[in-house]
């Protein structure tokens, strides 16, 4: 089973920039990035990042207020604080080389851990995300973590995340595209949970989240706070950026921190 996922993975993988590299910085930034936001939008946005901010020391050293107008568009703030923060404590100390060390980073958590730990320094762990865990349990060939195939965990994680992205996926199981599907306990029997009916799912327009993305954007494009939407919605969203520390409120106005 193992062969036949790395065969197919060899085949198959996408060119994609962070593939292409050992740079555990890169790695970090396109795996944060990656947490939020489609591949096919990552792209560009890793690229123009990485021309602008080489390596952690140039992060580390970037006003924040930079940091998150150059986020906007790529989902919650607080994860380019934190990895800003992140770069900040890897330029004193250097990169910690295990998933173990990773973990005590700001902001990076048990499954980016794994994963800069695999690509950039070789460790052997799994990295698990919801997409790796749904093929595992799909398979049912056990934990995740024990099907990693021995020296192989770069290419092994890669491939469990291009097996879930490309065929294995949340909505839906192409199982007879499948290059493991003959080991597979769900094969062509995945059962996928209907979506929540129209109308019970808040929308994204009306979560505090939106509105704190409005805010960040307009303040990042020099605007002053967004306009059309009421003090009921922005008030709360304007004080939760400012206990997060993105956002300062000074007698001129609010701006990024
Ligand atoms: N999603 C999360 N990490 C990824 C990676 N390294 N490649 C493609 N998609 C991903």
């Amino acid at each position: 089973m193992q062969d036949a996922l790395l065969d197919w993975y060899a085949r198959e993988l996408r060119d994609l920039p962070w593939r292409r590299t050992t740079d555990p910085y890169a790695i970090l930034v396109s795996e944060v990035m990656l947490q939020q936001t489609q591949v096919a939008r990552v792209v560009p946005r890793y690229e123009a990042w990485l021309e602008r901010w080489p390596a952690e020391n140039a992060l580390a050293a970037a006003p924040l207020a930079d940091v998150l107008a150059a986020w906007v568009g790529l989902g919650y703030n607080t994860r380019a604080v934190r990895l800003r923060e992140a770069c900040i404590v890897v330029a004193r100390d250097g990169w910690p080389r295990t998933a173990a060390g990773l973990r005590e980073l700001p902001g990076v958590g048990p499954y980016t851990a794994a994963a800069v730990a695999s690509f950039a320094f070789g460790e052997q762990v799994a990295a698990v995300d919801t997409n790796v865990r749904r093929v595992a349990e799909r398979l049912r060939r056990g934990n995740p973590e024990e099907l990693l195939p021995a020296g192989r965990a770069d290419d092994w994680n890669q491939a469990m995340m291009e097996l879930g992205a490309r065929v294995c996926g949340a909505r839906v199981a192409r199982c007879g595209e499948c290059p493991v599907g003959g080991w597979c306990a769900s094969r062509g029997r995945v059962t996928i949970a209907p979506r929540a009916a129209p109308g019970t799912r808040e929308r994204f327009e009306d979560s505090t989240r939106w509105v704190r993305g409005r805010i960040v954007a307009a303040l990042a494009a020099g605007d002053g706070l967004p306009e059309g939407i009421g003090d009921d919605r922005l008030e709360p969203a304007l004080a939760g950026l400012v206990r997060d520390g993105l956002v300062v409120v000074e007698p001129g106005g609010a701006r990024l921190a």
